[in-house]
């Protein structure tokens, strides 16, 4: 059974259809990316899976059990952390707040012993992090910002990640780490289902990959075949490794 199942998901903001009976599954341990331009549906995606916009049709499971209709803040306890668009961390919060909310859904569960050392896990993991656990986030740079809210998400020790875009708008050499650090997530087990404009990064870390035009699944596989696709090639991937190329 997969880890998480998507099954002919409709979503719409008032009469507006963002997502067109999508149908997806992660299983435990994989990579998934999501690929698709502006406004495809990608967040909406997301937002749909971890309750924050709700599908109107069809149907989400987790597990196996339907969480469709389940309110986003008992989505986190049953195990999905999402890190949203944007880095939204708490500004006005230290590195070191921001990680303990992270944790808040298991607080009375785990205990603080238990949630300080998911802290020191992160701190190894961003090791950057360590050295300004006392730092507002607002003050961070926005590689520092993005690392930090993938610590946070992780801080709920989820069976599944959700993350989107974790990579936009962050320099090269930035990226790599970000993508560096999914590679180690995946081999401590972390499984994720990832948004990413830069497709041909995604590609690389992921192990399958769904691509998203218009609110409908247009196209799926191993990642390896997705990158040899035409329509990836033509309209994702830029034509730099196009094979029919002429001249
Ligand atoms: N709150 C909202 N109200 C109305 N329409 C919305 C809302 N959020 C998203 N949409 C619309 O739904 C469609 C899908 O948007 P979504 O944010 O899921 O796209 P995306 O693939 O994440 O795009 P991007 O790559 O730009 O982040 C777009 O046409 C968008 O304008
Ligand atoms: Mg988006």
């Amino acid at each position: 059974m997969p880890l998480l199942e998507v099954r002919e998901v409709s979503t719409f903001y008032g009469r507006i259809c963002a997502l067109d009976h999508v149908s997806l599954d992660v299983n435990e341990g994989e990579i998934v990316c999501l690929i698709g331009a502006n406004g495809a549906g990608k967040t909406t995606l997301l937002n749909t899976i971890s309750g924050v916009a709700p599908a109107r049709h069809g149907e989400v499971l987790l597990n196996g059990a339907a969480i469709t209709r389940t309110p986003a803040e008992k989505i986190v306890g049953q195990g999905i952390s999402h890190v949203p668009e944007r880095r939204q961390v708490f500004g006005s919060l230290t590195v070191m707040e921001n990680l303990t909310l992270g944790a808040y859904s298991r607080f009375r569960r785990d205990g603080r012993a238990s949630i300080n050392n998911d802290i020191e896990n992160v701190y190894l993991l961003f090791p950057v992090l360590k050295t300004r656990h006392k730092q507002l986030a607002g003050t961070l740079s926005g590689g520092e910002q993005q690392m930090l809210a993938v610590g946070r998400g992780l801080m709920a020790r989820p069976k599944l990640m959700l993350l989107d875009e974790p990579s936009l708008g962050l320099a090269p050499l930035i990226v790599q780490e970000i993508f560096r650090i999914l590679a180690d997530l995946r081999r401590q087990g972390t499984t994720i289902l990832l948004v990413e404009q830069n497709a041909r990064a995604a590609l690389r870390c992921a192990d399958r990959g769904y691509v998203l035009e218009n609110g409908r699944v247009v196209l799926s596989g191993a990642a390896a075949e997705l990158s040899e696709s035409e329509l990836l090639q033509r309209a994702y991937l830029g034509k730099r490794n196009h094979r029919n190329r002429s001249g």
